[in-house]
């Protein structure tokens, strides 16, 4: 299955979305770097890529720590070049314009702006000597449109993710470096439970608000970063992929 030629560093590994991007480039024989502060669920990720045949390697760090994420790319791509980066890693606090404690904001815009940025970074600098390599960001329809509960700073966010994206591309693309972005709906993740989500309510959203009628899976977005970072998607590069199930339509 493995073909000792492509490598991928996710961050956000541990859980979610990430595991399952990590899954999936790893199905398609990456040998993957999964990358997480979470080095509990990192070694789950990396036990079920190793079960299912595939090649994975762990590292435990928090994208806020540039250094970190830098020495983290570093050492993959000295194991074998790095071909993929994943800027999965993010968090979903409820903030409100209304609300005078920052801390919200400045957490939030740490971890899915700056550590977004800090792995885009670190792999550009890896990937443009070679002229050749893939980065994918992770937005969300949040990138697009605010939403419906007070969530100031996730959106803030993620209209950011889409800008980096975007900035990323025109910067990169005359060094042969293509950068995308996937912007996932509502999914059933631990990030949408944490928000308070329930059964009822979140099935309650799906039929109001999804033309699809349900809640996106994990695997639908890791099938998107899959191609966005795929040879067949050679001329694609600046774009936001949306997979909503129609939440923006
Ligand atoms: N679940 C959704 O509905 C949804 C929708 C749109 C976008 N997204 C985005 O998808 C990404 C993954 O979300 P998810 O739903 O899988 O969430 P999740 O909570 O299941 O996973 C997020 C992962 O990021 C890691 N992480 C958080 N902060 C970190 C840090 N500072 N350093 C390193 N790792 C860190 C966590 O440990 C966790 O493993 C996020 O960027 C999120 O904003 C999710």
């Amino acid at each position: 299955m493995t073909t000792d030629t492509e490598a991928s560093l996710v961050s956000g590994g541990a859980s979610g979305l990430g595991r399952a991007i990590c899954l999936r480039l790893a199905a398609r024989g990456d040998l993957v770097t999964v990358a997480d502060r979470d080095g509990t669920g990192v070694a789950a990720t990396v036990d079920l890529i190793t079960a299912a045949g595939g090649r994975a390697r762990p590292v435990t760090l928090d994208v806020t720590d540039a250094d970190a994420v830098r020495h983290a790319v570093a050492e993959a791509d000295a194991e074998l070049p790095l071909t993929t980066a994943v800027a999965c890693a993010g968090i979903a606090l409820p903030t409100s314009v209304l609300d005078p404690d920052l801390s919200g904001l400045d957490r939030t815009l740490a971890v899915n702006v700056r550590g977004s940025y800090a792995v885009v970074q670190a792999a550009a600098t890896v990937m443009v000597p070679r002229r050749s390599g893939s980065i994918v960001t992770i937005g969300s329809t949040s990138s697009f449109t605010a939403s419906s509960t007070p969530m100031l700073a996730y959106d803030m966010s993620k209209a950011a993710v889409r800008m980096l994206t975007q900035a990323a591309a025109r910067e990169l693309g005359p060094h042969g470096i293509r950068v995308n972005g996937v912007a996932p709906g509502t999914m059933d993740t631990p990030l949408m439970r944490g928000l308070g989500a329930d059964d009822a309510g979140l099935s309650t959203l799906a039929a109001a608000r999804i033309p699809l009628g349900r809640l996106g899976l994990p695997a639908e977005v890791a099938e998107a970063v899959a191609f966005a970072s795929s040879a067949e998607a050679s001329y694609l590069t600046g774009q936001m992929l949306v997979v909503d199930g129609g939440w923006l339509a």
